[in-house]
């Protein structure tokens, strides 16, 4: 196993500092940046819109891993592509034309991705395999920071990995919630590129977050 690529969540970030924080876990080993958009009703709870996205794009170069969960998402698309979004992720729950959705991304010259609630069948993604750069597997259901990791997901991780491999397609596989240095090893074993992770990336204050990335890379 390769060390894995590290995407914090700034859901647990100081929201009244996003910036700085941006830039402290750029500094401190993050790969990509993972931001989780909620709209209240596709999830229970609200977060930030294009506009924040916008507002951090200078803060650094790292990719932005935009997590949406919002329905519908295609009539924000466009504003999240214009703000400096390098991957959207969608919920093939979140609309009735998930291969649109799909389309609509690529054409904003934005990385399409697909995310996976814990109980969402993965054949879900598998007409659209040739469309997409990336599958977030959910590990809680979404909404919030700080639940527990749900190992049956594990085997859900093995199977898409086969699947990936018998279309002979790149498509990083990322892993999102309750992620630990405990948990890491088992979830990158079980075939994962990526992992997504809030809580274990913030905790302790800004001076551990450089620890508690190298901690989970040190899990590949
Ligand atoms: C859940 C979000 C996750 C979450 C991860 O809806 O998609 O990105 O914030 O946070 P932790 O690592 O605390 O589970
Ligand atoms: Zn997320």
């Amino acid at each position: 196993m390769s060390a894995p690529l590290i995407s914090p969540s700034i859901l647990s970030a100081d929201f009244a500092q996003l910036g700085e924080e941006v830039r402290r876990i750029d500094a401190a080993g993050a790969d990509f940046i993972h931001v989780d958009v909620m709209d209240g009703h596709f999830v229970p709870n609200l977060t930030i819109g294009p506009g924040v996205v916008k507002a951090l794009r200078p803060h650094t170069k790292k990719p932005f891993d935009v997590h949406l969960m919002i329905a519908p998402a295609d009539p924000y698309i466009a504003a999240f592509a214009e703000a400096g979004a390098d991957y959207l992720t969608v919920h093939p729950e979140a609309g009735p034309h998930l291969h649109r959705t799909l389309q609509m991304i690529r054409d904003k010259g934005v990385k399409p991705g697909v995310a996976l609630n814990p109980a969402t069948p993965l054949e879900a993604v598998e007409p659209v395999l040739d469309m997409i750069d990336l599958i977030l597997v959910m590990s809680v259901n979404p909404g919030f920071g700080g639940q527990a990791f749900l190992p049956v997901q594990l085997p859900r991780i093995e199977r898409l990995r086969q699947m990936i491999a018998a279309k002979g397609r790149d498509i990083l596989i990322e892993v999102d919630g309750g992620v630990t240095p405990d948990n890491a090893a088992s979830i990158l074993k079980a075939g994962a590129d990526a992992l997504v992770a809030g809580t274990a990336v913030f905790r302790g204050g800004p001076d551990a977050y450089a620890e508690n990335i190298a901690a989970l890379k040190a899990a590949g």
